[in-house]
């Protein structure tokens, strides 16, 4: 018995024409050592003014004149009201107990057999306060899942514009700096008369050219710069390297390449295609066990799905249910802050990771459309322009 029902009265609705049969209830209550604040209505239009009150339960005859126990249920629901509704009859039939409890009554019970009638009673408060409960918490999981994907989706954001600045200042400071470097060691070596000095300028100048080199790769890693020249050069590229790097066949197939809709996608688009195809490449040589890798990309109606498919081992659900692994768990959210999504297929075969973003500014005249210019008020969650 749940301890709210034993604090207060219980707020009781009787749908009863009988006074004596009320009274007589009333008794199995008081026995049963219920204490009850009781209202008894017996026709629709008191019922439905009842119904305004807060009830802990609804009572009802099957049969009422001019009024029936399951039409008082469907008003119930009608009403939007979650009461737990006991039904109570002289002559209830399996039938008519079935439909009852189909549309929602918490029991049934013979007049014959009030003797259930308090156990009946705590059973349907408590199943109610379940529901209700459970409902409480449904919700609350729902807005922690919500919170967690903004601040999942808002973290991947970050993480590119402070890659993204921190790519600039590298480019900014530190290239700009060993550029100087460079032409001054030249300077060095060419006005020196000293062999050894000119030795020195030349070892430096390698060391200098390595650096420069070195800053370029972090840069390209924190921001790829190939995608200036559009997503179809940048997975182009990324698929010849990660063939020369792994010996894995890798081909990259589009039908739209050169062609202005997809040089011109919405702004974020592109980086987040990216950096799934980035994902799921480096799944294939961590986990794959692959030989061959496609990547499809296309443009259709105004859906750009970028495929990226091997011929591995496949996945699992545990998988991806791993703990310590954030990679496709970053790709769904990443997906989602330009309005797409990620699906996985898995066979014998190997794996296909899908994703699909709709484009809401795509001109649906096609590929020989102008490309659209995002205006200012657009917001570039990238903070990169165009890419
Ligand atoms: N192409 C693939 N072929 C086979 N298994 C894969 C493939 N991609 C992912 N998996 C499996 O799914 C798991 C989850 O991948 P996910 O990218 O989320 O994490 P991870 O690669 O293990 O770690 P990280 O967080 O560094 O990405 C992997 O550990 C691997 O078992
Ligand atoms: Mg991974």
């Amino acid at each position: 018995m749940s301890s709210s029902l034993l604090d207060r009265p219980l707020r009781l609705l009787h749908l009863e024409d009988s006074e004596l049969d009320h009274e007589l209830m009333l008794a199995h209550l008081r026995r049963g050592a219920l204490a009850v604040e009781a209202l008894r209505v017996d026709c629709e239009g008191d019922y439905l003014r009842a119904l305004e009150q807060p009830w802990d339960l609804i009572v009802s005859d099957y049969n009422l004149p001019g009024f029936s126990g399951l039409v008082a249920l469907d008003l119930l629901k009608a009403y939007g009201r979650d009461v737990p509704f006991v039904l109570v009859s002289g002559e209830i039939g399996e039938d008519t107990a079935v439909e009852a409890m189909r549309n929602g009554a918490s029991d049934y019970l013979l007049k014959n057999n009030l003797a259930r009638l308090v156990p009946a009673i705590f059973h349907a408060i408590e199943a109610s306060e379940t529901r209700r409960a459970r409902e409480r918490a449904d919700l609350e999981l729902g807005a922690s899942k919500q919170r967690l994907h903004e601040l999942a989706q808002h973290l991947q954001t970050s993480v590119e514009m402070e890659r993204a600045a921190i790519a600039r200042e590298i480019h900014d400071d530190v290239g700009g700096s060993l550029t100087a470097l460079k032409f001054d060691l030249a300077w060095i070596a060419r006005h020196s008369d000293t062999t050894e000095v000119v030795a020195r300028a030349a070892g430096a100048l390698e060391t200098v050219s390595l650096a420069i080199e070195a800053s370029q790769r972090i840069m390209h890693n924190l921001r790829p710069a190939i995608l200036e020249q559009g997503l179809v050069a940048a997975l182009q590229w990324m698929a010849a390297r990660f063939e020369k790097r792994t010996g894995v066949s890798c081909v990259l197939r589009t039908p739209h390449a050169g062609l202005p809709s997809i040089q011109h996608l919405p702004a974020g688009v592109p980086l987040v295609a990216y950096r799934t195809a980035q994902e799921a490449l480096t799944n294939v040589t961590k986990h794959a066990q692959a030989t061959r890798v496609e990547i499809d990309l296309a443009l259709a109606g105004r859906v750009l799905s970028l495929e990226v498919s091997d011929n591995g081992r496949g996945l699992s659900q545990d998988d991806l249910a791993k703990v310590r692994s954030f990679g496709i768990r970053g790709l769904h959210e990443r997906a989602r802050t330009v309005g797409g999504w990620v699906d996985l297929s898995s066979g014998p075969g190997g794996t296909t990771l899908i994703l699909s973003v709709p484009l809401q500014e795509a001109d649906e005249a096609g590929d020989t459309a102008e490309p659209p210019t995002p205006g200012p008020d657009i917001e570039d969650p990238t903070g990169w322009g165009d890419l």
